[in-house]
């Protein structure tokens, strides 16, 4: 891996974004309740390659009353496309899983300093509450217009401690601005759900409020701990050191005891009530439909602390592909593979992907194994991903390592050819029913496993082999014809079952000599056959 500089805070992030063509700045005047979001979407709705969307700079933001707003709004700069979250780490694509196995396995701990740029600015006391003030002078955007009941904090980091161990964790999770000093926050209580409700847990049962710091907007590398399953007692701020790659710079809070990043845009602190919930949502939710009104967390503000310039960052989450399913598609696949391939010691096990349009990575997971891998340890990979996290791992598929996991068109074509479903499908009861909507099919669900991995040796792909495919594709640009974007399979290949004999017949038929495979055929003719007798079983 080359060495790397993640970017010290936001800022950095962006200047690197711009320099390298991945940030495009919108200075017409958008309006973020309405305008915003559905602008950002068509990057995802819009037949765009994943490698052409951009983190959007909108710098001329206003709302729906035409309100102006000092401070700029960027979505999409954490992770539009899985380049500009490497960016983030200060990595190429190629190394973002090996970024996160390093600092799961190396965290650094971070520093304390006193001094720190989102302090630059404290709002507390009657800032919080005026006309115009607290939460009114950030330029939170409405993400589902039509759907959504308030303009939410989607780029977050919550901040808590447990009361008992002192472990900090940091999730992100969404915010509805309620009043000027009020958010609404929620936190998963599924199993598998937000760590920060565990602390929550342990507050109620002593009877304390828990006291909370949501950072908008950081260096991206300490934000993405925020969407990334870690285990439960590990401290997010030092792994977010792994992966920056040096300590992270942390301050006290001014009124919670709790440390944020030092180098962080906007915090908002406040307290979190235990023994009362409040209305919360709609909301357009990551599994990718509305999240409906349910109670939830009611956090009451207490100080909003920032920089001198600092930008308002926002994700475009609900349907997938999205940012939010980026974030956690590159973060998550690392976890599985380095779980499957170190912690269970896989044989074989060489990719694992987390199927992303529409059903957001979390239900459906494709591994990738090597041919040579026995029956008995795909079985082993299934079960362990499958088992990994109660919220991922529904429908796990396995298949040999000709085919591109991310292409579903090429896992249904290995389960129509590769698998026979009388043995190898396998269904267990009793899963939880995970992220989806509370309606619908809802309730405990199961798993479904499918091998569809090669069992033996097949013909080869019927598509013209690699070196005439190559020849026609360099025939097809010197025609000018219309740009490629080879898609795999792009080229017949070898899958065990063949003969020599076949290979002396093709390579005749491209010397245009099949005259004498004819002859080679006329002296095999035989009688007393049906009709598609194969010839190897009568000859040999
Ligand atoms: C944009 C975005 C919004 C999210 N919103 C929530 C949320 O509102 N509540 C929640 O529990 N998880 C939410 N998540 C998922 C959590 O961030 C994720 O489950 C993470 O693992 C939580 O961290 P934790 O395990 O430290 O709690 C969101 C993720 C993203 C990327």
């Amino acid at each position: 891996m080359t060495e790397r500089f993640a970017p010290a805070d936001l800022h950095e992030h962006l200047a690197n974004l711009e320099a390298r063509g991945l940030l495009t700045r919108i200075t017409r005047p958008i309006d973020k309740d309405s305008e915003l979001h559905p602008l950002m979407r068509w990057q995802f709705q819009g037949g765009l390659p994943e490698q052409d969307r951009r983190a959007f700079l909108f710098t001329n933001v206003i709302d729906a009353k035409g309100k102006k707003y000092d401070i700029p709004v960027v979505v999409g700069a954490l992770a539009a496309s899985p380049e500009i979250y490497a960016a983030g780490l200060g990595v190429g694509v190629e190394d973002i899983g090996k970024v996160w196995v390093d600092a799961m396995a190396n965290p650094i701990p971070s520093e304390l300093i006193t001094d720190a740029p989102c302090q630059e600015i404290v709002l507390t006391g009657e800032d919080l509450t005026r006309e115009g003030g607290g939460l009114a002078m950030l330029p939170v955007p409405v993400s589902t217009p039509g759907f959504d009941s308030a303009p939410y904090l989607t780029a977050t980091l919550v901040v808590t401690k447990d009361p008992e161990t002192g472990v900090r964790n940091m999730g992100t999770y969404r915010g509805a601005l309620k009043a000027r000093d009020r958010l609404g926050v929620r936190m998963a209580s599924r199993l598998s759900g937000a760590g920060g409700y565990q602390h929550w847990l342990k507050y109620q049962a002593r009877g304390e409020k828990m006291p909370v710091a949501i950072v908008v907007g950081c260096a991206p590398a300490v934000l993405f701990t925020g969407p990334q399953k870690l285990r439960i007692d590990e401290d997010e701020m030092d792994v977010a050191g792994g992966l920056m790659g040096r300590p992270v710079r942390t301050v006290r809070c001014k009124t919670v005891d709790l440390e944020i990043p030092a180098d962080s845009e906007i915090v908002i602190e406040g307290l979190i009530a235990t023994d009362y919930l409040e209305p919360e949502g709609p909301f357009g939710e990551s599994h990718g439909h509305i999240a409906l009104e349910d109670f939830n967390m009611s956090m009451q503000v207490t100080a909003i602390t920032m920089r001198k310039n600092p930008v308002f960052v926002s994700i475009v989450s609900q349907v997938t592909p999205s940012e939010s399913s980026v974030l956690k598609k590159v973060a998550y696949e690392p976890l599985y593979f380095e779980h499957l391939k170190r912690v269970l010691n896989i044989k074989g096990i060489k990719r694992v992907v987390m199927h992303e349009p529409l059903t957001n990575i979390r239900k459906v997971i494709f591994l990738q194994f090597d041919r040579s891998a026995p029956q008995t340890e795909i079985w082993r990979g299934l079960q362990g991903a499958a088992a990994l996290q109660a919220q991922c791992g529904k429908v796990v598929i396995a298949v040999s390592d000709d085919i591109e996991p991310n292409n579903a068109d090429a896992i249904f074509w290995s389960i129509a050819y590769r698998s026979n479903i009388n043995t190898d499908v396998v269904m267990t009861p009793y899963r939880s029913g995970g992220h989806g909507p509370k309606s619908g099919a809802g309730g405990s669900d199961g798993t479904l496993m499918i091998d569809a991995t090669l069992k033996g040796k097949m013909p080869p792909l019927a598509l013209p082999a690699e070196q005439f495919m190559s020849r026609a594709k360099e025939i097809w640009e010197e025609l000018q014809l219309p740009r490629l974007t080879p898609q795999s399979p792009w080229h017949g290949y070898h899958l065990g079952d063949w003969d020599d004999l076949w290979t002396g017949f093709a390579e005749r038929a491209v010397a245009g000599d099949w005259e004498e495979n004819g002859a080679h055929t006329g002296a095999r003719q035989r009688g007393g056959m049906k009709p598609e007798t194969p010839a190897r079983t009568i000859e040999r």
